[in-house]
């Protein structure tokens, strides 16, 4: 239980180490002031370039992976079911509401892709083509990853998983669905940001 807690908690402190935010640090702008005000790589690609964003997201995927290959390294027979998807999820929580940037981090997208690769590969190219395709279709990628959210949960049903699947796949859906709040009401109020070069039909 100690060893879990401690790795938990360190897979935490993982996540609140925030891509757009350490490299904002270095070119001294904080981009929580800055576009949708998102502390990830769509706001980082939005404010800052490509280049940037690229930076972002390896980090935030990144940091995802390892927190779940942490939990896979560390797992012993007592609590090897769970204990990857917590760790991959605390730093899902990390990257949301990081300790080392005032609880004010991002949405949880990429973190949880990098848990995800790791825990559960097969998934990746479904959920790619859902957020790629959605993102084709609307052009919006907080839609896109809201509804990729939804389909990680669908797909565990689908899948049958285990519990400790189904249960971090539920946890996923529900945490991106609350950190795309504000994307929702924008998008309900047709003033959410839209990339139109993203859109490949409807132009
Ligand atoms: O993962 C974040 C993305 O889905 C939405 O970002 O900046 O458009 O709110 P943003």
């Amino acid at each position: 239980i100690v060893l879990s807690s401690g790795l938990i908690l360190a897979a935490y402190l993982l996540g609140s180490l925030s891509g757009s935010l350490l490299l904002g640090r270095l070119r001294g702008i904080d981009i929580r002031t800055q576009g949708s005000g998102n502390a990830g790589g769509t706001n980082a690609f939005r404010t800052q370039g490509a280049k940037f964003a690229l930076g972002v997201v390896i980090i935030d995927i990144g940091k995802g992976a390892l927190a779940a290959w942490l939990g896979l390294r560390f797992a012993d027979a007592s609590n090897a079911a769970w204990l990857a998807y917590a760790t991959a999820f605390a730093a899902a929580l990390g990257h949301v509401w990081p300790l080392w940037h005032g609880f004010r981090g991002g949405k949880g997208a990429a973190t949880v892709v990098g848990g995800i690769a790791v825990l559960w590969p097969m998934a990746i190219p479904v959920l790619l083509a859902v957020w790629l395709g959605t993102l084709i279709l609307t052009g919006y990628v907080g839609l896109s990853t809201i509804l990729t959210g939804l389909t990680v949960a669908i797909l565990a049903l689908a899948t049958q998983a285990d519990a400790p699947r189904l249960a971090f796949a539920v946890a996923i859906a529900l945490l991106l669905l609350f950190t795309h709040r504000a994307n929702v009401a924008r998008l309900r109020a047709g003033t959410e940001s839209r990339f139109d070069k993203a859109r490949l039909l409807h132009r």
